[in-house]
């Protein structure tokens, strides 16, 4: 029985539970929701146009008259829903196989009574998980606006809102790393997989030849989910740092997940915890050996007894 065989057991079966989670976290409603690759707050988005003392030199309202009307009137009483008088949602949270909507609850703006601690998120729908998926706001943006139940529906567009096109070429660089991203989480979860049967494996085969298999295999592993966390972390930041700076004239900002990116990394400590020790092993493998081995030879060379 090989005693060292547990420690990787156990590293390389928390850094599977983990990178599955950091794979599915958001997939479904409630579901470890804080753990967003980047969350797009839009709870504010608009507010600048409905300025209301700006309104009688305002042509974005002018062009609206009725149902204008009615959201300043709204926007009078609680100027803390601009989003929600849009039929749109406060915030968009982006996982890596889809995304979220929902309001922020009590409010989205932290005020004297309301410390941002105590504001949650209070999902109400998902997006259908995906392959390979890529967060693209305007799209559901503007399906929303169209679809809207106060009145505004087919009135108005992004483009009246001065949705900055920057944030949309800028997110549609990230296209081809978040799939990337996604294949790379895949690899890393498989191989994960095979380093922990390889570990459990190694309990009942001894050898060298098993020490470097599992050597090998956890480094790949460890490699797969480092990159796949690199690129996750390239995703966010890019994407939150877009977002905030072309966003911020028109009330949108971002942030990125760092609850996510713990979780990832953390996932790769692990692998790399487990490459490490096998690799130990197989140096302290090969030490016992030759010490045998020449412990052998020194009876041998006596030839005394
Ligand atoms: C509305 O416009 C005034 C004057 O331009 C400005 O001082 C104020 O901050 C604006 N309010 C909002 C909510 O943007
Ligand atoms: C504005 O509202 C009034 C009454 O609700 C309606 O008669 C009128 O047609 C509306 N105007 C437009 C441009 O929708
Ligand atoms: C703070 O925001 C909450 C939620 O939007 C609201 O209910 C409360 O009245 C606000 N407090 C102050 C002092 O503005
Ligand atoms: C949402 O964005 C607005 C405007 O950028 C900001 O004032 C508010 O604090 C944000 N809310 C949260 C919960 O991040
Ligand atoms: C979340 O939203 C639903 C309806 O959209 C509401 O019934 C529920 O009370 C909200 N939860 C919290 C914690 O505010
Ligand atoms: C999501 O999946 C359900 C059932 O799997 C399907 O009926 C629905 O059309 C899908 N929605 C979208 C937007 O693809
Ligand atoms: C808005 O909705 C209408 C029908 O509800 C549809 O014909 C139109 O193509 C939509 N426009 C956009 C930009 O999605
Ligand atoms: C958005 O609205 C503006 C003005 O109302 C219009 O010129 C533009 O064609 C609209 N864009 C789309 C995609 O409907």
């Amino acid at each position: 029985m090989r005693f060292l065989a547990i420690l990787p057991i156990l590293l390389c079966a928390a850094a599977l539970v983990l990178s599955f989670l950091c794979l599915f976290a958001g997939s479904s409603k409630g579901f470890m929701e804080e753990y967003a690759l980047v969350t797009l707050n839009t709870s504010q988005f608009g507010s600048t146009l409905f300025n209301t003392s700006e309104s009688s030199t305002n042509p974005f309202l002018s062009l609206l008259d009725n149902a204008t009307n009615s959201i300043e009137s709204s926007l009078n009483a609680d100027l803390a829903s601009v989003a929600q008088d849009l039929g749109l949602h406060d915030f968009y949270s982006a996982h890596i196989l889809n995304y979220c909507e929902g309001y922020y609850t009590p409010g989205p703006v932290p005020n004297a009574t309301l410390s941002k601690h105590d504001i949650h998120r209070n999902i109400t729908a998902c997006s259908n998980k995906t392959a390979g998926y890529t967060f693209d706001p305007r799209a559901t943006l503007a399906h929303e606006l169209n679809t809207s139940t106060n009145g505004l529906a087919g009135k108005l567009n992004l483009t009246d809102l001065n949705w900055p096109a920057e944030i949309d070429k800028g997110l549609h660089a990230l296209r081809i790393a978040s799939i990337a991203m996604f294949a790379l989480y895949c690899v890393g979860i498989a191989f994960i997989a095979l380093a922990l049967l390889l570990a459990l494996a190694s309990i009942f085969f001894q050898g060298r030849l098993s020490s470097f298999v599992n050597v090998l295999v956890d480094c790949l592993a460890f490699l797969a989910i480092g990159l796949a966390s690199a690129i996750a972390t390239a995703i966010a930041v890019k994407a939150a740092d877009v977002i905030n700076s072309y966003g911020k004239d028109v009330g949108i900002s971002a942030q990125k997940g760092s609850r996510f990116l713990v979780l990832t990394w953390v996932a790769t400590a692990l692998m790399l915890g487990a490459s490490l020790t096998w690799c130990a092993e197989c140096v302290a493998g090969r030490g016992a050996k030759r010490t045998r081995r020449s412990e052998k030879r020194g009876y041998g060379e006596d030839g005394g007894y």
